[in-house]
C-alpha cells in the first residue's frame, strides 16, 4: 500500500489537485494541505510540484497530471495529435478551475476535439483510464486524470468499535498532519483504544506503531489490525513505560464519561508525550494551550473541528 505514499517533487508545478471538503472541515483541510504541500491553496484547485497518491487525503478528490499544454484549444490538440495517443476504454472530463470562465458548449467542444485526437475506444462507464482537461489563465491543459479510491471508507467496518473512537477521516488527517512530506517518519500512537489511527497509518505504509494501556482495548485493537490485514502489534502498555523514541506522538487524549483518566493523569500523558516524541499532535475536548504551554510545549499550529451537533475536537500540532 506504499502506493499511496508515492511522494516524488518535480521542479514544475505539473500535478493539479481538486480538492472535496465540507465547511466544516475546512481548517482541517488547510491544516493538512499545509503539512503535505508547503502551502494553504486558495480554493478547490491548485497546482503543486509535489506528486502525492489522490488516494492519500480525504480532502483531495483527484489529481491531474498534465503532459500537454497550449496557449489556445487548437494548440493543445495539435500538441496532443503529436503524440499519436491510443488508449482503449477511456474518458475524459472537463475539470473546473477556480476562476472557470469557460461556458458548457466550449468545454463541450474542447472534450470533443480532444476525443479525436486519442484513437481508441470511450468509455463512459468504468474507464480504464481518466484524462482531463481544463483551461487556466489562457492556458489549456490536458493530462492523466486519477480520483481518489476513497479505499479508507471500508475502515468504518471494523469488527470493534468504541464510542470513544475517532472517525477513520479524522485518524487519516491526523496521520498526513503527522509525516506532511515525509514517508519515513516514525509515529506513535500510544493511547490508541482500538485502532483507528493505527489503521490509517497502516494503510499509508507508515511506520506507526501503538500501545495501550487497557489490556482488553488493545486486544480488539489486534483483531481489528488483523480483520484489514495488518501486523497485529499493539502492545499493551501504559504511555508511562514506552522508551524507543519516536518523531512524532499522535495522543487521542483519554477523556469524556466514559474515561477514568483524571487530569493528573492526563498531565503525566502530556509530559510523557513530550518525552518520546519531538513533535506532539494533540486530539481533545477542550482547549489545551495553556495547559500544553505550561508543560513547555511550543504551539505550532491547530485548528477546532465540529463535524456534526455532538462531535468536535481540538487539533493542536506542538513541539
Ligand atoms: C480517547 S481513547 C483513544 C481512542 C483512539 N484514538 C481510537 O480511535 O480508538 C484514549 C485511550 O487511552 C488509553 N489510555 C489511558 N491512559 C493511558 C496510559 N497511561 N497509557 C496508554 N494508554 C492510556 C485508554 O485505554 C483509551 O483506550
Amino acid at each position: 500500500m506504499f502506493e499511496n505514499l508515492e511522494i516524488n517533487s518535480i521542479n514544475t508545478n505539473r500535478y493539479i489537485y481538486v480538492l472535496n471538503y465540507t465547511d466544516q472541515l475546512k481548517n482541517l483541510c488547510d491544516l493538512e494541505m499545509k503539512s503535505i504541500f508547503g502551502f494553504i491553496p486558495t480554493g478547490k484547485f491548485f497546482f503543486s510540484a509535489t506528486k502525492i497518491s489522490s488516494s492519500r487525503s480525504i480532502f483531495i478528490k483527484s489529481r491531474m497530471d498534465i503532459t500537454h499544454i497550449g496557449n489556445s484549444l487548437e494548440d493543445l490538440v495539435q500538441s496532443i495529435e503529436g503524440d499519436s495517443l491510443f488508449y482503449n476504454d477511456y474518458k475524459i472530463s472537463y475539470i473546473k478551475s477556480n476562476d472557470n470562465t469557460i461556458d458548457y458548449q466550449e468545454r463541450l467542444k474542447a472534450l470533443r476535439l480532444i476525443g479525436f485526437a486519442i484513437e481508441g475506444n470511450f468509455a463512459l462507464q468504468n474507464p480504464k483510464i481518466e484524462f482531463a482537461v481544463t483551461k487556466v489563465n489562457d492556458q489549456w491543459m490536458f493530462g492523466q486524470y486519477i480520483i481518489n479510491d476513497h479505499t479508507w471508507i471500508n475502515h468504518k467496518q471494523k469488527p470493534y468499535n468504541y464510542s470513544y473512537a475517532l472517525d477513520h477521516q479524522l485518524a487519516r488527517s491526523l496521520v498526513n498532519l503527522a509525516i506532511g512530506n515525509n514517508p519515513h517518519i516514525k509515529v506513535v500512537d500510544p493511547c490508541c483504544g482500538i485502532g483507528t489511527i493505527i489503521i490509517e497509518g497502516r494503510e499509508l505504509g507508515i511506520n506507526i506503531k501503538g500501545y495501550d494501556i487497557n489490556p482488553n482495548v488493545v486486544e480488539k485493537c489486534n483483531k481489528n489490525l488483523q480483520h484489514f490485514g495488518f501486523e497485529d502489534d499493539i502492545v499493551h502498555k501504559s504511555i508511562q513505560d514506552i522508551t524507543e523514541p519516536y518523531d512524532v506522538a499522535i495522543v487521542d487524549l483519554p477523556y469524556g464519561k466514559f474515561s477514568t483518566t483524571t487530569l493528573e493523569e492526563q498531565r503525566l500523558i502530556i509530559n510523557k508525550a513530550k518525552e518520546i516524541a519531538h513533535k506532539v499532535i494533540f486530539v481533545s475536548m477542550v482547549n489545551l494551550d495553556s495547559l500544553l504551554t505550561s508543560h513547555g510545549f511550543e504551539i505550532i499550529e491547530g485548528c477546532f473541528i465540529k463535524k456534526r451537533d455532538k462531535f468536535s475536537r481540538y487539533i493542536t500540532i506542538c513541539c
